[in-house]
């Protein structure tokens, strides 16, 4: 191979490498892939690669080319003394041709593979060292040479950036998990918990009355029979809003049509659907489900406060506008004051609008019916609460 090819040869390994560092989002799996990329990139039989702590301590220890016995074998990770604490706290590179005859060597644990020749690299994000790569036993060679080192020190950056992305991306999880805790939390004690603390009370009244007026208490008891299974009821729907069916995102206009049907199945309600239209390629997961939520929440209502005879529903869409239409002709209420009796289905459904930047319209009067209209534009940016 001439060393123009070579240099190509590399350079093709590192650009495929920063495509498949980037791509990756698990913080495990970039990790891995770390260690990985930079064995195979300059012929080494060992790599490992340390993750700092805010101390500088090493946090976590990746390994490439030992296998999962001797990796417990050999035990904890590594405390940072020897020579990798040399490369941790100075941020520099290393290069040796035999580990042992440096002086700053500690020597190995028991049951550690040998190992001779070493190259160390620092993985710097901005100013900060968020760990370091070490490849040992360079294949068919004595030592890494300087073409290594810089290699690897290529690596190192894309490596780098490639880990603080994984990192953030982890962070704004676990924080948006704690959001939906939350969220699930304030639902349930709002919702269901006040249900059931009145149902409590209920039965507290029944004990006080029951040798009085046994045939009053046997009407209550009843009364609060039929609240357990609302709050049943209740549940059931919260769980199924919690986990949309699969199919949703895939196909919104067949979960559309699940949802008209089980209104006509459930209630005495005549309906109408109509579809319109191809959904748009450039429409997200998160606006098809967003968009479900809204109709299924709609119809819900529908079917809980309407007392309508009949409703409609449609789904129009093009490549510029999906729109969703929920109306029915039934008892309505004062949409224009309905801020006052907002509960849960109505504020979430405007949240949801909102987070995907879609418009609600909801329109209607006391005794003149009630519309629900999503409407979403393709290609707008979501406008952030
Ligand atoms: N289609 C409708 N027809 C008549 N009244 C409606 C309709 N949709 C909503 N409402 C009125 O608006 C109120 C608020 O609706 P919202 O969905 O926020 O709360 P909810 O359905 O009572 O409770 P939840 O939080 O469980 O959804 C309802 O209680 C009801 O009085
Ligand atoms: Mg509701």
């Amino acid at each position: 191979m001439t060393s123009t090819q070579g240099t190509l040869e590399e350079l093709r390994a590192l650009t495929e490498a920063g495509v498949s560092l980037t791509s990756e989002i698990s913080l495990e799996k970039v990790l891995q892939k770390v260690v990985d990329i930079g064995r195979d990139l300059v012929g080494a039989r060992y790599a490992a690669l340390s993750v700092l702590g805010p101390s500088g301590e090493i946090t976590r220890f990746i390994t490439s080319g030992i296998s999962a016995e001797e990796r417990l074998a050999i035990g904890d990770i590594p405390s940072g003394r020897g020579l990798l604490g040399v490369l941790l706290h100075k941020g520099d590179s290393l290069s040796l041709e035999t580990i042992s005859d440096d002086p700053r060597s500690a020597g190995f644990p028991p049951n550690h593979p040998p190992m001779t020749s070493l190259l160390g690299v620092p993985l710097i994000f901005r100013t900060h060292i968020i760990g370091n790569l070490y490849l040992t036993e360079k294949t068919g060679e004595r030592a890494f040479s300087d073409h290594d080192q810089e290699l690897v020190r290529l690596l190192a950056t894309q490596a780098a950036v490639a880990i603080r992305n994984a990192e953030l991306h982890d962070k704004a999880e676990s924080v948006a998990r704690l959001e939906e805790r939350e969220r699930i939390g304030m639902d349930l004690h709002d919702g269901v918990m006040q249900s059931i603390y009145a149902v409590g009370l209920t039965l507290e009244d029944c004990v006080e009355r029951v040798d009085d007026d046994p045939a009053g208490v046997r009407g209550s008891l009843e009364g609060a029979m039929n609240s357990l299974n609302d709050v049943i009821g209740d549940i059931r729907s919260y769980i199924f809003d919690l986990r949309p069916r699969v199919s949703v995102v895939a196909d919104l206009p067949e979960a559309v049509r699940h949802l008209v049907d089980d209104l006509r199945i459930n209630t005495l309600i005549q309906t109408s659907l109509e579809i319109d239209g191809e959904l748009p390629d450039a429409i997200t997961q998160d606006q098809a489900l967003a968009l479900f939520h809204i109709t299924q929440e709609a119809i819900n209502n529908v079917a809980k406060h309407s007392q309508a005879r009949s409703a409609s529903v449609r789904l129009e869409a093009s490549d510029r506008l999906v729109s969703i239409e929920v109306h029915d002709d039934g008892i309505g209420f004062d949409t224009e004051g309905e801020q006052a009796h907002e509960r849960h289905g109505l504020r979430n459904m405007r949240d949801r609008a909102r987070s995907v930047g879609a418009e609600l319209h909801l329109t209607g009067r006391t005794n003149e019916g009630t519309t629900v209209r999503a409407e979403l534009s393709i290609g707008d940016s979501p406008e952030v609460p």
